[in-house]
C-alpha cells in the first residue's frame, strides 16, 4: 500500500517512513531540502533496508503537486508534515508562513479531493490550545486566539481540513503534538535545527557539547513548582508510530467521523529544570546555564490528557524522559563526530 509523507526526510517524517517500512508500507517521500537533507535517506536506509521512494518537490509548486499526484493516483494515504515551524521566524515573516503551511496544504487537497478514497493525517499542535485553562489538557479544551502566524497556520489548517472533508471522500486525522525530543534509538536519524535552535532539547545537547556557550532558561517565576516552564516531551519514535497507528485506523474504516483528532503527548508534564536535571542525570554532564527573563509568547504549562488517544486509537507513549533525552544526546554526539 503507497503512502505518500511530505516532509517525509524531516525529524518526525523521517521517523515516520521508518515506522511505515517497517509495517510493510510502501512510502513515496516529497521534501524540498529546506530543513533537510538528502543524507537522511541513508539514514532511514541504515535502519530498515530500504530507502523511501525519494521526490524533490515543492509543495508551494502547484503544477509539480499535479504531476506528482498524476503520477501516484493509486496512493491510499497521505501524512502531511510538510511545514515550515519556527515562532519567531513566522511573526518576521508571516507570508511565508501562510505560503507554506496554508498554500502548500491547499494544493495537495485539490488533488487528493479527485480521488475517490484517500485518507490524510495532519501534523497539528498544543499551539492551538494557548494557555490551556485546565491541566492535562482534553481534546475539546477550546481552540484560543492564536500568538503567532504559526500557530495561526495550525488553526487554520485544521479548519480548512474539516471543511474540505464534509464535501469528498477525504478521512482525516488531526494529531495535536505536544513536545516532541530525542532520536532514533540508532542515532542514524534525529533533530537537524537550523542555526540557533528554538526548543529547549536540542538547546542543551548543543551546549553539553560546547556548541553554545551556555543555556537561557526563559523565567523562573511562573507558577509551577520550581518556577519553570512545563511541557509535556514526547519521545520522536513513540510519536511516529501513532501516526501509523492512526492511518492504519482510517485504512481500516475504523473513524467514528470524518475528521477526527487526537493529542499525542505523554501526559506527565516536566519543567525545564527537571529536564536540566534529567539530562545530566543521563549524560554525566554538567549543564552551564542560566536563569534568564521570559520569553514573549511562551505559556506557562501544557501537558496532554491522554485518555482519547489512549482508549480511542489504541496507543500510548512507551519511552520516559530519560530515554528521550538520552538518545537526543547520543544523536548531538554522534553529529558532531562526523
Ligand atoms: N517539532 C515540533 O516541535 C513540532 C510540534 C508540533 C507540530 N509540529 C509540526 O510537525 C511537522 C513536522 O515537524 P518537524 O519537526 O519534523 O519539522 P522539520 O522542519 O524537521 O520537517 C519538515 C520537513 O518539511 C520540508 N518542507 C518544508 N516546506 C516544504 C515544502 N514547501 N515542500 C516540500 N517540503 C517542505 C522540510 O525540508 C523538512 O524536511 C510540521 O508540520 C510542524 O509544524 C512540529
Amino acid at each position: 500500500m503507497k503512502i505518500v509523507v511530505t516532509g517525509g526526510l524531516g525529524f518526525i517524517g523521517s521517523h515516520t517512513v521508518v515506522e511505515l517500512q517497517n509495517e510493510g508500507f510502501e512510502v513515496v517521500a516529497i521534501d524540498n531540502l529546506s530543513n533537510s537533507s538528502e543524507k537522511v535517506l541513508d539514514g532511514i536506509f541504515n535502519i530498515t533496508g530500504k530507502k523511501p521512494i525519494f521526490e524533490k518537490m515543492d509543495l508551494r509548486d502547484k503544477a509539480s503537486v499535479q504531476n506528482f499526484f498524476k503520477k501516484h493516483n493509486d496512493v491510499a494515504g497521505v501524512i502531511h508534515f510538510a511545514a515550515s515551524k519556527a515562532v519567531g521566524e513566522s511573526v518576521e515573516n508571516p507570508l511565508l508562513y501562510y505560503e507554506n503551511n496554508i498554500s502548500a496544504l491547499v494544493y495537495v487537497l485539490q488533488e487528493l479531493a479527485a480521488l475517490p478514497n484517500v485518507n490524510f493525517i495532519f501534523s497539528s499542535s498544543c499551539t492551538v490550545y494557548g494557555q490551556a485553562e485546565k491541566m492535562p489538557i482534553t481534546e475539546d479544551a477550546p481552540v484560543q486566539q492564536a500568538m503567532s502566524p504559526y500557530g495561526n497556520t495550525k488553526q487554520i489548517g485544521e479548519e480548512i481540513i474539516t471543511d474540505v472533508a464534509k464535501v469528498t471522500h477525504i478521512n482525516a486525522i488531526l494529531l495535536r503534538y505536544f513536545n516532541p525530543i530525542g532520536s532514533h534509538p540508532s542515532a542514524e536519524i534525529g533533530e537537524l535545527p537550523l542555526g540557533v535552535p528554538q526548543n529547549l532539547v536540542p538547546f542543551i545537547t548543543q551546549t553539553a557539547i560546547g556548541l553554545r556557550e551556555k543555556l537561557s532558561v526563559f523565567g523562573d517565576d511562573y507558577p509551577t513548582a520550581d518556577g519553570t516552564a512545563i511541557r509535556d516531551y514526547i519521545h520522536v519514535v513513540d510519536l511516529a508510530k501513532a501516526h501509523v497507528v492512526a492511518l492504519k485506523r482510517l485504512l481500516e474504516k475504523n473513524n467514528a467521523d470524518k475528521v477526527e483528532t487526537f493529542n499525542l503527548g505523554t501526559g506527565k508534564g516536566s519543567s525545564v529544570l527537571e529536564v536540566i536535571t534529567a539530562f545530566e542525570k543521563v549524560s554525566g554532564q554538567k549543564l552551564n546555564y542560566q536563569i534568564v527573563g521570559r520569553r514573549e509568547g511562551d505559556i506557562t504549562e501544557a501537558y496532554a490528557n491522554i485518555d482519547k488517544a489512549n482508549t480511542v486509537l489504541g496507543w500510548k507513549a512507551q519511552s520516559s524522559l530519560e530515554e528521550s533525552l538520552a538518545s537526543a544526546w547520543k544523536w548531538e554526539q554522534k553529529i558532531r563526530q562526523q
